[in-house]
């Protein structure tokens, strides 16, 4: 009798016991589907139509370097949505180190221009190789780059500050915000460049009066293009990802 009864309570606890886990998991299950559920409506909420989805990646694709502008004006309104769009970029531990120095002034932009070609210049003659350089014929090449590069109404230099806690991360954070300025001046219509090259980092702080805890990561045109340029070669995707490993 007491054998029969413990074992009665021992099948009722496993019978009991296998109803609260068919219910836990069917509740359980049904949580998950519908989430699952949620989830899908939601990144097909978030994913939005399929018309912006075309004209974001097709904005992504036509965004150019653009090395000669129209003076026509940029106003106030788009270039403040365009730097809007720049501080919406990722950074390590959300530090967001952007600073944002905007420059119309077209006196400034003239007196850098002649600036610019001296600091070129003077970096060529100082080179290891200057004696086979054509002096004369690259302060005119360069000339004429620059007379392009700064043609537009309106540039950015996009700085970063080197003090912030993930400093080593904050060239990328820069770069990722840079990336966002010139894909959202492209869908406005606007052309911008990466430019660097013409745009030492230690000159242009002194030129500009940059406080020297931030670093320059580039100095971006927005404008008009002249005129749109072609895209340049692209290496095909296949070329560039790798699924699951290196290994064969
Ligand atoms: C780190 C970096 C530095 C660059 N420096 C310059 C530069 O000094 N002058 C310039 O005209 N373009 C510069 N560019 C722009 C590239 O030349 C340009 O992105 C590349 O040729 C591809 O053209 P696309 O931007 O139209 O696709 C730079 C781009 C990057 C990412």
């Amino acid at each position: 009798m007491t054998r029969l009864n413990t074992l009665s309570t021992l099948l009722a606890g496993l019978v009991l016991g296998a109803l609260i886990s068919l219910v836990a998991w069917t509740a359980f299950a049904g949580r998950g589907a519908r989430m699952t559920r949620r989830a899908g409506e939601e990144r097909q909420e978030a994913a939005g139509s399929q018309e912006t989805a075309v004209a974001v990646l097709e904005t992504i694709r036509q965004r150019r370097t653009v090395r000669s502008y129209q003076a026509t004006p940029v106003p106030d309104e788009e270039l403040l949505a365009i730097l809007d769009a720049a501080r919406y970029a990722p950074t390590a531990g959300n530090q967001q180190p952007w600073r944002f120095l905007v420059i119309r002034d077209r006196d400034k932009l003239e007196r850098l221009k002649g600036q610019a070609l001296e600091w070129y210049l003077e970096r060529v003659r100082s080179s290891p190789n200057s004696a086979q350089h054509d002096i004369e014929s690259i302060r005119s090449s360069a000339e004429q780059a620059l007379e392009g590069a700064l043609s537009a109404p309106v540039y950015v230099a996009v700085l970063v500050d080197t003090e912030a806690p993930h400093s080593r991360y904050v060239v990328y954070d820069g770069a990722l915000a840079a990336a966002n300025l010139m894909i959202a001046a492209r869908a406005l219509g606007y052309g911008t460049g990466f430019f660097t090259t013409f745009f030492p980092e230690e000159q242009m702080k002194v030129f500009f009066g940059i406080p020297d805890h931030y670093a320059l990561i580039c100095f971006t045109p927005i404008g008009v293009p002249e005129e749109w340029p072609e895209m340049p070669a692209k290496k095909e995707l296949a070329e560039l990802v790798v699924f699951e490993s290196f290994e064969e």
